[in-house]
């Protein structure tokens, strides 16, 4: 998948994510999501073929809200997880953070279109610093952000931090499809057709490069559900959406805090219905 047909020029944008130091990582990701907010809600629902909006709607049936009836939306981006969150759950408060704050002001605008801003909060934070105590969420939930952290363990574990004992975390991610024959067709639509669609429409093709690379070297499901029991999530779950192409993994902070079976269980949904209705 690395031999990508794009122009010099955007290839030289930005250095692959294997072998570049995590600051380096850091500052190519802020970097990117200052500059395509305006097309990004447009190029996500074109480029997935809307099934992004089906997936986050999966992860938000599958909420659960029981005690403080908050729910966190980390690496908000544009908001919709937050959005999704607030509608389908009305008995909930959500906060979004962003560490970027361009991509924070299109999510402003949706909540107030909507009606939400009575019920939903954006901040500028950043995921490895939650500005929150401990045990101050039922759910927290990542949409397509954590592949963009380069210390990912510490990401989880400090969402685990600001969750209460029993409340879960909700990531989507993409990856690499795991069958072979799926693969062979994903693999050209990443490395061919994506890159062209990114360079109509997107401010800054290049950044639709790094998706590509980004995806492409995420961990495959069984190594992120290992770092997930590393950083103390019991009862993992994995949902795998649109023939694998996106994973909903689901931890659980244990009832005792930091006493539980971290081993827990493990349960992996083959090939969930991701339909969005
Ligand atoms: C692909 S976008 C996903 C946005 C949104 N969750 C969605 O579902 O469309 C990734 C987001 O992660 C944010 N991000 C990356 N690293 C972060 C960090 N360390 N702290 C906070 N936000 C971060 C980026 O600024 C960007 O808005």
């Amino acid at each position: 998948m690395d031999n990508l047909p794009c122009k010099e020029s955007d290839r030289n944008n930005y250095p692959p994510v294997i072998g570049i130091g995590r600051n380096e990582h850091i500052g190519m990701v802020r970097e990117i999501f200052t500059t395509i907010p305006g097309r990004y809600d447009f190029l996500n629902r074109l480029l997935s073929l809307r099934r992004d909006v089906a997936w986050r709607r999966f992860a938000v049936r599958k909420m659960q809200f029981f005690d403080t009836f908050h729910f966190l939306d980390v690496a908000t981006g544009t908001a919709d997880l937050a959005i999704e969150a607030a509608r389908r759950h009305p008995e909930i408060r959500v906060t979004g953070i962003d560490f970027v704050s361009e991509m924070l002001a299109p999510g402003r605008n949706k909540i107030a279109l909507r009606g939400l801003a009575g019920r939903i909060r954006l901040l500028q934070a950043d995921a490895l610093r939650l500005p929150f105590s401990d045990g101050s969420f039922d759910a927290v939930g990542i949409a397509f952000g954590i592949r963009n952290i380069p210390d990912r363990l510490a990401a989880l574990r400090e969402m685990r931090r600001v969750l209460v004992p029993g409340g879960r975390i909700y990531v989507l991610e993409m990856n690499a499809p795991q069958n072979q024959l799926w693969r062979s067709f994903f693999a050209p639509y990443l490395n061919r057709v994506l890159p062209r669609i990114a360079r109509l429409f997107s401010q800054n093709p290049a950044a639709y490069l790094y998706l590509v690379d980004s995806i492409t070297h995420f961990p495959p499901p069984p190594a992120f559900l290992a770092m997930m029991e590393e950083a103390g999530f019991s009862n993992r779950e994995r949902y795998s959406l649109t023939l694998g192409i996106t994973s909903l993994y689901i931890g659980q902070r244990s009832q005792n805090g930091d006493l539980g079976d971290l081993a827990g269980t493990e349960v992996l949904h083959e090939q969930a219905k991701d339909k969005s209705g």
